[in-house]
Order: structure tokens, then C-alpha cells, then sequence
């Protein structure tokens, strides 16, 4: 096998999906426990309020009682290297969410035992049902009273249409709650609150029929557990590989994050069973990931990650290959050759100068605003990896200046805003209009908020009368030509200088595309 052969079966890369307060950060900080990236409990909490210090604005995201950065996290795990991609929290950045989705090769969706099933997760669960993307379960917050977790299952199967198969089932739950079984090799688990962080500190018994198990959890309750156990076997479905592969069952674990309970479980089936790099689809043709030759990425823009270094960072997804410090690699959509220097790891105690890097790692490259959400690179050949759409805005304003004199520092601060992909920056053909469009109205707050805390500039949004957005395609050089003269109100350029159609009716877009049978209007952008 090639070294990119191994380093990429090796690698599991994957996001958290779940609803705010489900358990999410908790449930990170103990995956990094695992993987020995931090050594006390609290660190990850630790770094969010650092991060909010750093810089004032994170405080609007404090208040909101929202996450809009995310991360990624690097660790080392029984031989595997683990890649868990931080997803925003709040529902009106969906569209960042998903495209950290297309960069993941599999999921976990954290549900809280007493709550259920709630609304983002059902949301989250639809983008990754568009890649058929493979979702294990855990069920947390096992240490408090909640669903009966046979009900909970079936919520699950109807309400986001998956089969579940239970790889850990409880015994008992809150106050009684004393461990789990193992359902594949038997095993039972012990919750001792306070051990059982690691395998080496829990009480196993090897079976349920242990007969020391039943001075540990008391007669009734093993009769209680034996017979819910048959009755589990009979109602749900056995783990099958290859329907959890495809996106059709998800493997289920109970436990407690906050307890580190059942975690270990988890990860141990996670890093044997999740999928390593699979192979992704170009403009042209499927790139493996076993390819010896460098491809990705970039599904993220950060602006501003160090305010003290003003840096914008792309994040790369790499698909095929190798990466290997201050190599050259091909920057599809300018055409130009890049120098990856001074790229970034995300090992989860902090950002590190990356060395080698392979399919399935993120890497981090500085940007002078030349990358784009949705760019490719490779070692020279023309391809673009598809899927990682821009979505047309559905709310639009119109920034106001308090002080006319900072216009430079406006359009600069829009525009590099606008590459971290939360919002989109046009600029009219025939106006001096700096027009702003988002997918959720609090976005506006947020780039008020930032242009004055990392720009210096105070600006205001106000109401401007355009109803949605379509970028322009056309194949005929000339039949563009007469569209962009006839239409050139409506125009407008975003900051990637592709040709947009502001329209300010949706009757008004209809009649627009009647005219023009040629032009294709379309509601996603993605880099051909
Ligand atoms: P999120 O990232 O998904 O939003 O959730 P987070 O981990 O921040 O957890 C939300 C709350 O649930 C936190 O409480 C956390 O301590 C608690 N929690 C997480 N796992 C468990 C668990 O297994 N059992 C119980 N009982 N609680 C759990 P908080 O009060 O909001 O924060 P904190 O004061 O505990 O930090």
C-alpha cells in the first residue's frame, strides 16, 4: 500500500450534529480527552470564553448565546487520526453548516434523552441526507430522567426516517441509572459516577448472566434489564456495515457526556466502523482518495481568526494525496500556481505549522482574499470538486455610512466578511450602492457588529428593494453582451466579480428570464 493508501484509511473525519444545549461541546471535550489532545476536563469551555475575550465581538455571540465560529479539531485515537469538524450552532447559519457537511466523511447527532428529537436536528439531518452521509447516535444526559428509550428510537425512525440499531442499551436511567450493556459483545458497564472515565477505570462484567452483576444492580433490576433485553433484540434492527455506510441505519449509544459516560464505547465503534475518505465528484471525473496527487477544497473562510494579525484563513478539505509543507499546488479558478507556506494544522491543543497532511485532514492557508468558498486545488490539473454551493441570499440591504470618508474601509471590510460565506457582497453596475445579502436577518447585526470591532467603521443597513438574487451564465459572448446592456440596472457584480441579477420582484426575475431564453439564471453559485 502507498503511504496515501494508509494515511487515508486511517483517518476519520466527521461533525457533531445536533440542537443547541444537546450536549455538543461536553461530548468534544471528552472525544479530545480520548485523544489525549487536552489533558483537563473544561479545557474546550476554557478556549470558547478565551475566544470570546479575544475579541469583542465574540461578545454579540455570547449574548445571542450563539456559536458562529467553528473549528476544527485534530486527534490521535487507537492508530486512527481524528478529524471532528466544529459545526456553527445557530439556525440562521445553516448554510455554513452545510457546507461543513460536504467536507465530512460521516456524523454524530447528539440527542438529549428527555428532549428528543428537536427541530435543528431535524434540519441537520436533511443536509446530510443529500450525500447519504453515515450517522452514528449518541443519546445523551443518560444521568437525568428522560424518554423511555424505546420510545426514543421510535421517534427517531419516524420523525427523521432512519433505522436505528442499538449497539449500548441503559439500565435504568437518572437516580437509577447503573450502566449499560454492550449488546454486540455482551459486555456491561458500570456507571460509577466519577470513574469509569477510561476502560482501565470502569467494573466490567463480561455478561449480563455475571453472576456477580446481580449483587451489583439488584435482582429486580437485572429481571427488569433481561427481559427489556429481549424485547430490544425483537423490535430493533441488527448493526448491518453496509446500511449504516449508505446512510440508512444509524448505530445507537447511550450515555453521559457530562459523567463521561459511555463515551469510550462510542468512540472505540466510531474509529473501527465510521468510513475513511471516500472518493468525490469533479466537473470531470471521481477523485479517489488514495490518488498519490494533491486535491482539495475550500469550505470555509475565516476573517480575522487572530484579530491581532487581521489573517483570513481558507480551510481546505484535502480529498487525494499529499500535502507537505511549503509545497506549490494549482489554483484552479485563477489558473495561478500557490504557494501552500506556513499552512495550519488544527491539532486540538491549537493551531500548529502543518508538516504533511493527508485525505480526509483540513489545512489552513492564509489568504490575501484571492480563495473563494468552493475552490479547488491540485497539482496542476483542471477539475473542480462539486457540491459546495453558495446559496442565493433571501434578505438584501443597503450599508449607510456614518462617515462618508471611510467608503474604502467599507467596501474592504464587506468584501473580506463576505468570503467567510455567511453573507454576500454585490456591487451594482450602475449605482455606488454596496449592497448585502444574507440567508438570516441576524447576519445584518453581525457584520454591523464586526465592521465597527475589526473594521473602525460604523455602518447601518437600511431596506433596498431587491427580492432575490441569480448568477448569470451564458455561453454566447455576444447574447451576454445585449443581456448585460438591456438589463444593466439590474446587475451587479459580487465579490468573486461573477455576474449577479438583482431582482427586485420575483415577477419582475420571470419576466427577465422570458426575455432572455439564452441566459441561464441560477440560484447557487458554484465554480465551474
Ligand atoms: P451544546 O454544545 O450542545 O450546546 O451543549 P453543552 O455541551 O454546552 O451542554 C449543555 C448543557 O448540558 C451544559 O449545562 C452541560 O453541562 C449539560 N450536559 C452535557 N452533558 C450532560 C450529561 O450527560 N448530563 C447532564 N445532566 N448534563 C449534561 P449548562 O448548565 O448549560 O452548562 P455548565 O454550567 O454545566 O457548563
Amino acid at each position: 500500500m502507498s503511504d496515501v493508501s494508509l494515511q487515508a484509511a486511517r483517518r476519520r473525519t466527521f461533525a457533531i450534529i445536533s440542537h443547541p444545549d444537546a450536549g455538543k461541546t461536553t461530548l468534544t471535550e471528552k472525544l479530545l480527552l480520548f485523544g489525549g489532545a487536552i489533558q483537563m476536563a473544561g479545557s474546550v469551555k476554557g478556549r470558547k470564553a478565551a475566544r470570546h475575550a479575544t475579541s469583542d465581538w465574540m461578545a454579540l455571540e455570547k449574548e445571542r448565546g450563539i456559536s458562529v465560529t467553528s473549528s476544527v479539531m485534530q486527534f490521535p485515537y487507537a492508530d486512527r487520526i481524528v478529524n471532528l469538524l466544529d459545526t456553527p450552532g445557530h439556525a440562521d447559519f445553516g448554510e455554513d453548516t452545510y457546507r461543513v457537511l460536504t467536507a465530512v466523511d460521516s456524523a454524530l447527532m447528539v440527542i438529549d434523552v428527555a428532549k428528543g428529537v428537536e427541530e435543528r436536528t431535524i434540519k441537520l439531518m436533511e443536509v446530510c441526507r443529500l450525500r447519504d452521509t453515515p450517522i452514528m447516535t449518541f443519546i445523551n444526559k443518560l444521568d437525568r430522567e428522560g424518554k423511555d428509550p424505546v420510545e426514543l428510537l421510535d421517534e427517531v425512525e419516524t420523525v427523521l426516517g432512519i433505522q436505528c440499531a442499538p449497539i449500548t442499551w441503559p439500565i435504568g436511567m437518572g437516580k437509577r441509572l447503573k450502566g449499560v450493556v454492550h449488546l454486540i459483545t455482551g459486555e456491561v458497564h458500570l456507571y460509577e459516577q466519577g470513574r469509569n472515565f477510561t476502560r482501565q477505570d470502569s467494573t466490567i462484567f463480561a455478561s449480563v448472566d455475571d453472576p456477580a452483576l446481580e449483587a451489583r444492580i439488584g435482582a429486580d433490576m437485572l429481571a427488569e434489564l433481561k427481559e427489556e433485553l429481549e424485547l430490544v433484540e425483537g423490535a430493533s434492527h441488527p448493526f448491518d456495515l453496509g446500511k449504516y455506510l449508505s446512510g440508512e441505519l444509524t448505530p445507537v449509544f447511550f450515555g453521559s457526556a457530562v459523567n463521561n459516560f459511555g463515551v469510550q464505547l462510542l468512540l472505540d465503534f466510531f474509529v473501527e466502523h465510521a468510513p475513511s475518505p471516500k472518493p468525490r465528484e469533479t466537473t470531470t471525473r471521481e477523485v479517489g482518495a488514495t490518488e498519490t496527487r494533491l486535491s482539495g477544497f475550500v469550505f470555509k473562510i475565516q476573517a480575522n481568526m487572530d484579530p491581532a494579525h487581521r489573517d483570513r484563513v481558507a480551510f481546505m478539505r484535502i480529498c487525494s494525496g499529499r500535502f507537505s509543507a511549503g509545497m506549490k499546488a494549482f489554483h484552479v479558478r485563477s489558473g495561478k500556481e500557490v504557494k501552500l507556506a506556513n499552512a495550519l494544522t488544527f491539532m486540538a491543543s491549537d493551531r500548529e505549522i502543518a508538516e504533511d497532511a493527508w485525505p480526509g485532514d483540513v489545512i489552513g492557508i492564509h489568504n490575501h482574499g484571492t480563495i473563494s468558498i468552493g475552490d479547488t486545488f491540485t497539482e496542476g490539473e483542471r477539475i473542480s470538486f462539486t457540491g459546495i454551493p453558495n446559496f442565493a441570499p433571501e434578505l438584501f440591504r443597503r450599508a449607510r455610512l456614518r462617515d462618508p470618508l471611510k467608503l474604502k474601509q467599507l467596501q474592504k471590510g464587506l468584501a473580506q466578511l463576505s468570503e467567510e460565506g455567511a453573507t454576500q457582497f454585490f456591487k451594482p453596475l450602475m449605482s455606488n450602492d454596496l449592497i448585502l445579502g444574507a440567508v438570516g436577518v441576524l447576519q445584518f447585526d453581525v457584520v454591523a457588529y464586526r465592521l465597527k470591532d475589526e473594521y473602525g467603521v460604523e455602518a447601518s443597513f437600511e431596506p433596498v428593494s431587491v427580492a432575490t438574487a441569480r448568477w448569470i451564465r451564458c455561453k454566447d459572448e455576444k447574447k451576454l453582451e445585449q443581456f448585460r446592456d438591456k438589463n444593466a440596472v439590474n446587475l451587479a457584480y459580487d465579490a468573486a466579480g461573477e455576474l449577479v441579477y438583482l431582482a427586485p420582484t420575483r415577477v419582475n426575475l420571470q419576466l427577465a428570464q422570458e426575455r432572455a431564453p439564452d441566459v441561464e439564471f441560477l440560484a447557487t453559485r458554484e465554480h465551474a
